[in-house]
């Protein structure tokens, strides 16, 4: 049987990583899990119980039975909980928000760590995230940062949103994803960070096909590293 990978994409809120991501997991026939639909899921769980996004343990103890499952069909990637389709309810700009909130406090983080681990374990895998080449997934063979420009980022999250037919201003997003990274990036937990054995790409001059094929390079040179 070929050898199947971890591959780690880390990198800031509107870099490509989804795209790219998904667009990999299925040129290489790989399963995708999306690491930041766990804290959303999280987030917007807090607020139908009525759970402050700043409560460690309230927040925390959601995990327990949390039982999420994805399903890619396409070009979106679907999340459930207990088989119910959540559908964009975990995208708003509040959830993004809410999200970039519960993923600040350490026993959120700690409480979610072995789920991740777990889904990916087997290989086959690309996981998407904050943390996953420096904390859930530091042995991953392949890693990757990506970025790109924070008005690039600002302008395709607008895309996206108007695209799910959300109304988006672009300065109110390009705020929005500038004091979310700012969180992300200088919380204590598992802050946004390049792993020092991560390939940085930066995607602002890239289109996804591009940026994925140099992933997919990588890939299948870890590959056949590991089947010599
Ligand atoms: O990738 P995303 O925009 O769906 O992530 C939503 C938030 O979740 C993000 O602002 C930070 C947090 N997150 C995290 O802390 N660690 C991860 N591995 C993934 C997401």
């Amino acid at each position: 049987m070929a050898t199947r990978l971890i591959v780690a994409i880390d990198g800031p809120a509107g870099a490509g990583k989804s795209t790219t991501a998904r667009m990999l997991a299925a040129a290489l026939g790989y399963a995708l899990l999306d690491t930041g639909a766990i804290y959303r899921v999280m987030a917007l769980r807090a607020r139908e119980r009525g759970i402050a996004w700043d409560d460690g343990p309230g927040v925390a103890a959601l995990a327990d039975g949390l039982n999420i499952s994805f399903k890619l069909e396409g070009s979106v990637n679907r999340v459930f909980t207990d088989g119910h389709d959540l559908g964009t309810s975990i995208r708003t700009p509040e959830i993004s928000d809410g999200a970039s909130r519960v993923s600040a406090l350490p026993e959120v983080r700690a409480a979610l760590l072995d789920l991740q681990r777990r889904i990916g374990a087997a290989g086959g895998v690309v996981v998407e995230g904050r943390d996953i080449g420096t904390v859930v997934f530091p042995h991953a063979e392949a890693k990757f940062f990506l970025t790109a420009s924070a008005d690039e980022r600002a302008r395709r999250r607008v895309a996206e949103l108007r695209a799910a037919g959300r109304p988006a201003e672009l300065d109110t997003t390009r705020a929005e994803l500038m004091a979310r990274d700012e969180r992300d990036s200088t919380r204590a937990a598992a802050p946004l960070r390049k792993a020092d054995d991560a390939l940085e790409i930066d995607s602002s001059a890239l289109n996804p096909a591009e940026v994925v094929a140099r992933m997919a390079a990588v890939v299948a040179e870890r590959t056949a590293e590991r089947t010599r």
